[in-house]
């Protein structure tokens, strides 16, 4: 059976260490971060967007994680809610099986307006209420993701919004953030820091002027309970952006949160921390390598096979860095 995203945090917390949450889509996404999971005996977020939900539909999605869990039966599993945009969506998927949700109600259910303060205290207490009912857990976020370099907070879509926002809108406020927990009731809050979706996070090796660890140390210090989550922390890491364009991948060179700012923010109560692009190069960039190198092969499995090994990789070594390994 799968368990519950606060179980799996007040866990972290007794013992100091942080979760990465995989975004996935598809099969051998699954295998990729089951088969690190078992090899460094570790608990597992697996956790599914809207676009993952629509992509393998919600039946094929449950059965692949009901599929990880009888295949590991020693290892615990969580299937997330990654970014609800309005309560019908978390409620669908409570419906479907997952054991946790998030609400993120930073944003209008459009996706492009921030919303008001008082908008995603509502909609997220909504959900709190039906989801705990439930048994369900629910991840909040407060605060406007974005980069501190060119004053853009985000769209859903990872796109930037018209005009600049101040060092101040794209952070999260602590004493805000206090409030937010105690009328909403969540099990964990994202919050915003300088990170961003995708791969062009920052222009350069970040320093506290863009990725603000600062900020999740003045939350600690107001909400010392609860587990925090960084979001956009895909490390986006050099071999895998080399791998991607070696083999004919178009991307601008491009920093991503380092390994080494993620194990800052553990002692400072991040016990969530959110990793989509990294899988996503590491498969395309294998991909793009079996290609130009066997373009005799066309059985999916030559490819599929190295590119869900280099996942793996990536998994275990978030796993070993955030200190999830041996926790299961
Ligand atoms: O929040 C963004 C995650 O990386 C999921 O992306 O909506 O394209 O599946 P997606
Ligand atoms: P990345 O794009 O950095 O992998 O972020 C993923 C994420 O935050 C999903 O919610
Ligand atoms: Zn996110």
């Amino acid at each position: 059976a799968l368990i519950t995203m606060r179980q799996l945090l007040d866990h972290a917390a007794e013992n100091d260490y942080a979760l990465p949450a995989f975004n996935v889509n598809n099969l051998e996404y699954i295998q990729a971060v089951m088969r690190a999971a078992d090899a460094t005996d570790s608990p597992v977020i697996l956790q599914a967007s809207r676009g993952a939900r629509s992509y393998a539909g919600d039946a094929f999605l449950r059965h692949l994680i009901l599929g990880a869990a009888e295949e590991y039966p020693h290892i615990p599993v969580c299937l997330h809610l990654d970014h609800g945009d309005q309560p019908s969506t978390c409620i669908s998927a409570i419906t479907n099986g997952f054991t946790s949700v998030m609400m993120d109600g930073s944003l209008l259910a459009d996706g492009k307006s921030i919303a008001s303060y008082e908008y995603n205290v509502d909609v997220t207490a909504e959900v709190v209420k039906i989801a705990h009912a439930a048994g369900v857990s629910v991840e909040g976020e407060l605060g406007c993701l974005g980069n501190l370099e060119t004053g853009a907070g985000e769209k859903e879509d990872g796109h930037g919004f018209e005009g600049k926002l101040t060092r101040e809108e794209l952070l999260t406020d602590p004493d805000q953030a206090l409030d937010f927990v105690s009328k909403t009731g969540v099990d964990a809050l994202a919050v915003a820091i300088g990170t961003s979706h995708g791969a062009y996070k920052f222009t350069r090796a970040p320093d506290g002027d863009i990725l603000s660890i600062e900020t999740i140390a003045k939350i600690h210090a107001k909400l010392p309970n609860t587990h925090l989550v960084m979001h956009g922390s895909s490390s986006v890491p050099q071999d895998l952006q080399d791998l991607f364009t070696e083999y004919g991948g178009e991307m601008k060179q491009t920093w991503g949160v380092p390994v080494a700012e993620i194990q800052k923010a553990i002692p400072l109560g991040v016990r969530k921390v959110n990793i989509d692009t990294d899988l996503r190069l590491a498969m395309t960039g294998t991909i793009r390598k079996n290609f130009k190198e066997k373009p005799e092969n066309f059985d999916p499995r030559t490819y599929l096979k190295p590119a869900t090994a280099r996942m793996q990789e990536v998994c275990r070594e978030r796993f070993e860095a955030f200190r999830t390994a041996g926790k299961a």
